[in-house]
Parts: structure tokens; sequence; C-alpha cells
């Protein structure tokens, strides 16, 4: 695990250079992308989107992929994360990615729409790279907090603390889904590469907690430790309550 602590304005930047390398290697490469409000604070979607317009990228022959929605929000849906990626990446892009899967949260059988996320990612020949942001409460994609976690995608309930989060983009907690599907601990595992974005004051405590606890299933975020390949990537608000010995190591 490598933890790389910069000023927010220098964040995007930093993975863009990431994602540019990786592109440069892999053209086709299979990117994981997140939604949440990260992508945009931290300017990320922004900068991609930059670099493509310039010639510095192409999607042109890779995937995209997503790792959840919200159940009974359709892709007309404005709070869906359908309609998030092509607001915030895919409509502003000069040439489309080659194919971009998210799970359709009106979809009849949502375990048939997990197991759809996890054969796309299978025929893909797997995930990447794989953008993560990381909730209050500790979960990365959808995957909340549990005394035991499914590995492969999965129906999982949002953990109330994030359905109170999200009420105000709804207008009331009532209209807040309840469910969602979301890849499984081990979809994230499986990724080559995680990127685990946080930024603000508000992220201290769990980023502390997810990168120096230990790894368990009542903190989905843990799992970065374990993986081969991560970066986690905070400005100084986010990395304010890290052991500084974490940091130097
Ligand atoms: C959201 C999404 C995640 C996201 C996380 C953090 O609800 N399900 O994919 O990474 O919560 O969101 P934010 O970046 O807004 O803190």
């Amino acid at each position: 695990m490598k933890i790389i602590v910069r000023p927010l304005d220098q964040i995007a930047a930093l993975v863009a250079d990431d994602v540019q390398a990786l592109l440069a290697s892999k053209p086709d490469a299979v990117l994981g992308m997140t939604t949440g409000t990260t992508p945009l604070t931290t300017g990320i979607f922004q900068e991609l989107i930059c670099r493509e317009a310039q010639g510095q990228l192409s999607f042109a022959s890779t995937a995209f992929i997503n790792p959840d929605e919200q159940i009974g929000i359709g892709p007309d849906h404005e709070q869906s994360y359908y309609q998030y990626m092509k607001r915030h990446m895919l409509d502003e892009l000069r040439t489309q990615p080659k194919e971009w899967h998210i799970p359709i949260g009106t979809a009849a059988d949502p375990i048939a729409e997990c197991e759809a996320i996890e054969a796309a990612i299978a025929r893909l020949g797997g995930v990447d790279w794989q953008l993560l942001g990381i909730g209050i409460n500790g979960h990365i994609c959808f995957i909340e907090p549990a005394p035991s976690l499914p590995a492969k995608c999965f129906v999982t309930p949002i953990a109330e603390v994030n359905r109170e989060l999200y009420a105000k983009d709804y207008g009331s907690l009532a209209d807040v889904p309840t469910h969602a599907i979301t890849y499984g601990w081990g979809t994230v595992l499986a990724a080559r590469e995680l990127c685990l974005v946080a930024c603000g004051q508000h992220k201290a405590d769990i980023v502390a907690r997810a990168l120096t606890g230990n790894v368990t299933p009542e903190l989905p975020a843990t799992i970065v430790q374990i993986h081969p390949n991560a970066t986690i990537i905070l400005d100084p608000e986010a990395a304010s309550k890290l052991d500084m010995e974490l940091l130097r190591s």
C-alpha cells in the first residue's frame, strides 16, 4: 500500500498521470470508475476529460466499468450513477470508450445484474485500474460494513448513515433507495491496481481506521491494506489522523 499526501489541487494530475501511463502501455485497459463527490471535488474527472480533449490520452479502446448502482433508480433518473457518469464524464469526451458497463438499478433481476457485471469483467480479462472513494462509514463502492461479505457482486442494503447523507439529493429520506448492486470484496481485490482517493477533514477518522486498523468486513475499505498494488491518495486534511510512522514506511 502506497500512501501519497498532496494538496487537493495536485491530486487530479497525479491520478491522471497514472491513467495516462497505463493507457500508454495498455490502450485497451479496463478502467473501473467511481461516483460520489470525490472525483468532482478533486477535479479528477475534469483532468481526464481535458487530457482526452488535448489528445494526451484516449479512451477509444478502453472499457469503463462502474462498480455500483442504487436499486430502483433507473438510468433516466437524475440521481442514478448512470446519469452521473454521463453528466460528469462520458458526455464530455470526444470519443466514447469502446464499452461501458454499469449495473442497471431497475433490472428485473438484480442478482442477474450482479452476475452480468462479473461476466463482463471476466470477458474483458479483469479490471486493470479501479478508482475508489471511501464513505464516512468505511464503505467502498457500496460494500457496507457487515460481519461477513460476499466475494462477488451482490445486492446490499444501503447503510442508514449513507441514506441519511443522500436524503438532501433525493429531497427526503423516504425517497432514498434502500438497496444497491455493488462489487463484492473479492471483485475489488481482483483489480490489478487500486487508486483510493479521499479528501477533507470529515474523512480523517475513517481513513486512519481503514489504513491502520485490522482488515475486517466491518470496515470494507481495510481491504486496500492487503491488495498487492494499492495507491492511496489523500489531501492533508484526510491524512491528518494517520500515524506518521505509517506515512514514512
Ligand atoms: C458513494 C458511492 C461510492 C463512493 C463513496 C464515497 O455513495 N457508492 O462509490 O466512492 O460513496 O463518496 P464521496 O466521494 O462522496 O465521499
